[in-house]
C-alpha cells in the first residue's frame, strides 16, 4: 500500500511540478507561473504525491547513525482552480503518464470541488479539448455538462474547447454528494493499492 497526500503547492516542489506540467500537458506552465499561482490568494494549486515507504530497519527516529532520512514525495499530480466571483474556473488537471488510470484524477478533481465548495463558490467550469475522452469522461462523471464550444481555441492544433460547467456548488444538496463521492474515491484508491 502506498501513502498519497493532496495538498498545496510548496516551493520544493515547483520544479517537480514544471516537469509534471511539462510531461502531461506538453508544457503549458512556466515556473514563474507555479510560483504566482502558489502566492496568490485566489487561487488553489494543488499537488498529489506519493509517500514511498521507508525500508523495514531505517527508522530514522531510532537510528543514532544516521541512515538515510525518509525518501522523498514524489509528485505525480496537479490541479489548480482560480477563484473569480462566483466561480471556480478549473486552470489544470493532470496526472503523470505512468499513474493514469488508477483513480488519481478523479480523487483530484474531487478535492478541487471540495475547495470550491470551502470557497462558498457556486459553479465550476473549464475548458477541454474536445478530443481529450479521458478527461471529458471524468469531468462529466462528476456533474459537468456540456454548455458550448470555443472554437479554435488551442493555438497548437487549432483545436476546439469544449466549455464544461458543474452547477449546483452552493445548493445544500451538494455537501451531500461530496460525502457520498468520498467513499467511491477512496475504494477505487485502495483497488490501485492507495491510501489517502
Ligand atoms: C484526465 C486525467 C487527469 C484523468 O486522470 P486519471 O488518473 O487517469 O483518471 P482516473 O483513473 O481517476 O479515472 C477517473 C475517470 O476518468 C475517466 N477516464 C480516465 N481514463 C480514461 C480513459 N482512458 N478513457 C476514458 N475515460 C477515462 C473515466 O470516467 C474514469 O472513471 P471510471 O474509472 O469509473 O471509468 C489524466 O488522464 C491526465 O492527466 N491526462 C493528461 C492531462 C489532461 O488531459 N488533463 C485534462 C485537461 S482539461
Amino acid at each position: 500500500m502506498t501513502f498519497l497526500r493532496i495538498d498545496p503547492l510548496t516551493p520544493e516542489f515547483l520544479t517537480a511540478v514544471a516537469e509534471l506540467d511539462k510531461s502531461s500537458l506538453g508544457g503549458i506552465w512556466s515556473l514563474d507561473n507555479y510560483r504566482r499561482e502558489m502566492e496568490s490568494p485566489n487561487s488553489d494549486l494543488l499537488v498529489l504525491s506519493l509517500i514511498p515507504r521507508r525500508p523495514e530497519n531505517r527508522d530514522s527516529r531510532r537510528d543514532p547513525l544516521g541512515h538515510p532520512p525518509d525518501p522523498s514525495p514524489i509528485l505525480v499530480g496537479v490541479g489548480c482552480l482560480w477563484s473569480i466571483l462566483e466561480e471556480a474556473h478549473i486552470t489544470l488537471l493532470a496526472i503523470a503518464p505512468n499513474y493514469q488510470g488508477q483513480g488519481l484524477g478523479q480523487a483530484m478533481l474531487y478535492q478541487l470541488l471540495f475547495c470550491a465548495w470551502q470557497r462558498q463558490l457556486e459553479w465550476a467550469t473549464l475548458e477541454v479539448r474536445v478530443s481529450n475522452t479521458p478527461a471529458i469522461s471524468l469531468y462529466k462523471k462528476f456533474g459537468f455538462q456540456d454548455v458550448g464550444r470555443r472554437r479554435r481555441y488551442y493555438q497548437d492544433t487549432g483545436e476546439d474547447a469544449l466549455i464544461l460547467w458543474r452547477y449546483g456548488l452552493h445548493h445544500p444538496g451538494f455537501q451531500n454528494w461530496l460525502a457520498e463521492w468520498k467513499p467511491q474515491i477512496c475504494d477505487r484508491l485502495t483497488r490501485s493499492g492507495f491510501r489517502i
